[in-house]
């Protein structure tokens, strides 16, 4: 099967869910079909708002079967990651302005066993990761400015989406290739189409009244493209 024709991994934001029951919104998006949990760490100084730390990565991890994947918006980052993988992180993923190592801490993350993640936040160009895509499991395009969900989708980055896969390509690796913001039925056939493989959604699943109806139109949405 080829990957144009192989179903996007759709990754719940929990950002987006009720904070009062975090347990819950897990399961029901689980429940629903969801693929990978994101998490979303603020730390009000990388990026203009503050979330949970380890803790609550732990306190979620016994949970849910579903891969977690964690998304840094810290600075310093380094610091953190231990404690990241030990409450049960599966992926950890950090943007390259938390920190002047990138290299060092893609190879601390991966050192730690997790799959190690870069993100690219909208103006921070493809060759900011040229020369660490062999470290790299995971590639995080933001379309949207970190820090806050139900933002709009910022459609300039389809051209850096579409780069990224080609230099995915030329690597001969499976590096799963993320976007995160913005994300709905509407904006995902583009995604798609520039080769994204795993979509990350907050407000477009949780703020859905039925979470497995959001989450599969999101998945589907480029072949409901392609058949209208
Ligand atoms: C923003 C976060 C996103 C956010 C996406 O900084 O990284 O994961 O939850 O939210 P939506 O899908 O609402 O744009
Ligand atoms: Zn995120």
């Amino acid at each position: 099967m080829t990957r144009q024709n192989k179903k996007p991994l759709i990754a719940p934001s929990l950002l987006a869910a009720n904070f009062a029951k975090l347990g819950e919104e897990l399961a029901a998006v689980e429940a629903a079909g969801a693929d990978w949990l994101h998490l979303d760490v603020m730390d009000g100084h990388f990026v203009p708002n503050i979330t949970f730390g380890p803790l609550v990565v732990k306190a979620l991890r016994p949970l849910t079967n579903m891969p977690i994947d964690v998304h840094l918006m810290i600075a310093p980052a380094d610091p953190y990651i231990t404690a990241f993988a030990e409450a049960g992180a599966d992926h950890i993923s950090v943007h390259p302005e938390s920190g002047p190592h990138l290299h060092r801490t893609l190879q601390a993350i991966r050192g730690l066993g997790k799959k190690a993640g870069v993100v690219l936040n909208p103006a921070t160009p493809v060759d900011s990761i040229a020369h660490v895509l062999d470290l790299a499991d995971l590639i995080m395009v933001m379309t949207v400015n970190p820090g806050f969900g139900g933002q709009a989708f910022i459609a300039s980055q389809l051209t850096k989406i579409a780069a990224l896969r080609r230099m995915i390509d030329e690597t001969g690796r499976d590096i799963v290739l993320q976007i995160d913001g913005g994300i709905t039925a509407q904006t995902a056939p583009a995604v798609l189409a520039a080769g994204a493989t795993c979509l990350i959604a907050g407000t477009a699943v949780f703020a859905a009244p039925d979470y497995a109806a959001a989450i599969t139109a999101i998945r589907d949405a480029a072949a409901a493209a392609d058949a209208g």
